[in-house]
């Protein structure tokens, strides 16, 4: 996924063909040149693909401590989802039925969800411009990184990784009503016409599919939180903490406009009743909101002190 051009690390394209990725200094692969070139190798696959004449998506051919990375987080992801991911993906995760001992390539990602719900992953080498990466929603199709997280830090990364594309939320793609919202938020976004209309909807965006929370009735009739935003689901150590985080209810004029730090665990999280309730609100927002109607969130958030006028 890509919210606002910080989420990814950037990457520059050397003359010589050489490409260059630069990490943030929190970044656990900083200082690890084997991990820079390899980055360097994947971004550059992806920049050399040529998708305006229909070129297949690149292939990488990964090595056996990539799929090791893999295989170690799919293991604690997929024990830590059996917890604490809500049951609408859990189903789609199980039709989709992604490999857990080796990397996928991103084509056999599409061919997978083909059939269920029509969407096609296709090659980033980092950020893709926030107009770009909506339009593409807005077709069923899915920008994504190719590179690992690094090896030494596989339970949490500071940005998102093929891991975080594919089990995140390749996984949910596979529900029809996942699908939906996430198209509806390439609708919505792409007709926006100013700036800051469309950030409202990648901010909601963000709050809903990247970070979002709903309630379900457990075995006891006991409700509790399970998570379907990707950026919850493709970190174990997320998972084991979301619960603990402020959980506000589904709240657009909230979500829409509250700052957040990309970088840390989300500490303030949104919460839908059910999923009806998400596709009420998030969904019916994505599908029909228009200029006029961000900027009256945005104005309603200033006049309930959500944000500094
Ligand atoms: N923390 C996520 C993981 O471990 C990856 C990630 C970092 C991320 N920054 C993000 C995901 C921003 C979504 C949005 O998988
Ligand atoms: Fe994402």
């Amino acid at each position: 996924m890509f919210e606002d051009g910080q989420v990814y690390s950037p990457v520059t394209e050397h003359r010589d063909g050489t490409v260059q990725v630069h990490l943030a200094d929190n970044h656990p692969g900083r200082d690890d040149p084997d991990y820079l070139a390899r980055r360097g190798q994947i971004a550059a696959a992806a920049l050399t693909w040529d998708r305006a004449v229909g070129e297949p998506v690149p292939t990488i051919g990964y090595t056996e401590d990539e799929h090791e990375v893999w295989r170690t987080v799919s293991a604690a992801l997929a024990e830590a989802h059996a917890r604490h991911a809500h049951p609408e993906y859990l189903a789609a995760k199980a039709a989709l039925g992604l490999p857990a001992d080796r990397v996928p390539q991103l084509a056999e990602v599409s061919e997978r969800l083909a059939p269920l719900t029509g969407w096609t992953y296709i090659a980033a080498p980092g950020s893709v411009p926030l107009r770009e990466f909506y339009g593409d929603l807005r077709q069923r199709t899915f920008s994504s990184t190719q590179y690992l997280r690094h090896a030494s830090q596989p339970l949490y990364t500071p940005e998102p990784d093929i891991i975080h594309e594919v089990i995140g939320h390749g996984n949910g793609l596979a529900s029809e009503r996942f699908a939906r919202i996430t198209e509806a938020a390439g609708q919505a976004l792409t007709r926006m016409e100013s700036e800051e209309a469309a950030k409202l909807v990648a901010d909601v965006f963000w709050f809903s599919m990247e970070f979002g929370v709903i309630y379900e009735a457990g075995p006891s009739g006991a409700r509790e939180l399970k998570a379907y935003g990707a950026g919850i689901l493709s970190s174990f150590g997320e998972m084991e903490e979301f619960r603990e985080m402020e959980i506000r209810d589904l709240d657009l004029a909230d979500m829409g406009t509250l700052n957040y730090d990309i970088t840390q665990y989300q500490p303030i999280l949104f919460a839908a009743q059910d999923l009806g309730h998400l596709e009420d609100v998030v969904g019916d927002f994505f599908a029909t909101a228009d200029d006029d109607a961000c900027a009256r969130l945005r104005r309603e958030a200033e006049d309930r002190g959500l944000v500094p006028e």
